[in-house]
């Protein structure tokens, strides 16, 4: 009787709450069940929030950087990081401006803070992707041949299904009528669907009107909340890019 005992008192030990066990506040169920009501636990709130970062894409280099970690050491990152956080206070699916233009030279913190803003996003329950302009012109073109691998495949299908999209380096690129096409498709299935779109792009708007036409332009300009990160290369803060006839400082 006293060993019956003893392994009743075993198995009603909870395990600790580690990645692989189970968790002990649902069970490993993912919800917790009362008389009236069901609550999502926080066990599955994090599995999920940690699904929808791994399905966003987000590069490595970047995999690190968030809001918080952006210096405003000057004010021009003063104001562009202000200028964000307020987007993101505002943020609202349902209104009519669901969308963030960061515009500055290279080096400026553009990416990083397109990351921040997906992150922070994807914290509020949305679903996210990271598209470089070059790998999306890269992926439209395999499509077209068909030879797309699998994860490409699948990472471009989430590209109109995702609650949240950046566009990185906006109008980077040769872009063929085709590419233009595609990516008029892409914007336009935002814009009228309200969807939130993040760009960012180095290129001053006649330049960028030259790579993407002005119904692209017009779109995005027309969704988006307008941030400029200044000229100064955060790598190089000793370089001085040489004016370019089409970048953001130079329109
Ligand atoms: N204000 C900043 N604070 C911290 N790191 C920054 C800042 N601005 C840029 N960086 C870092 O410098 C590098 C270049 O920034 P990035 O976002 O790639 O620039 P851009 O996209 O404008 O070319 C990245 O590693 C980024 O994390
Ligand atoms: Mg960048
Ligand atoms: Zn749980």
């Amino acid at each position: 009787m006293n060993f019956l005992r003893d392994i009743q008192s075993l198995q009603k030990k909870k395990p600790g709450p580690t990645d692989d066990e189970e968790c002990p506040v649902c069970d490993g169920y993912g919800y917790i069940i009362t008389e009236t009501t069901v609550k999502i636990c926080d066990c599955l709130k994090q599995r999920q929030q940690e699904r929808r970062l791994r399905n966003a894409c987000i590069p490595l280099r970047y995999k690190n950087k968030t809001l918080d970690s952006f210096k405003a050491d000057i004010d021009t990152r003063r104001l562009a990081v202000r200028q964000v956080r307020r987007f993101l206070q505002e943020f609202d699916q349902s209104n009519e401006c669901p969308g963030l233009f960061l515009y500055g030279a290279p080096g400026t913190g553009k990416t990083h803070l397109s990351i921040g803003v997906l992150k922070e996003l994807i914290q509020k329950g949305q679903s996210g992707l990271f598209y470089n302009m070059v790998t999306l012109v890269d992926d439209l073109r395999k499509q077209s041949s068909g030879s797309l691998a699998q994860d490409e495949e699948e990472r471009l299908a989430r590209l109109n299904q995702a609650d949240v999209l950046v566009l990185d380096d906006l109008g980077a690129g040769r872009l063929t009528d085709f590419v233009q096409e595609r990516i008029y498709a892409v914007i336009d299935q935002r814009y009228s669907q309200n969807r939130c779109l993040v760009v960012t792009s180095n290129l001053g708007l006649r330049k960028l009107e030259e790579q993407v036409t002005y119904p692209v332009l017009s779109r995005v300009r027309g969704m988006c909340f307008t941030v400029h990160t200044g000229d100064l290369d955060y790598r190089n803060p000793d370089l001085t890019p040489l004016p370019r006839k089409g970048d953001s400082s130079n329109p």
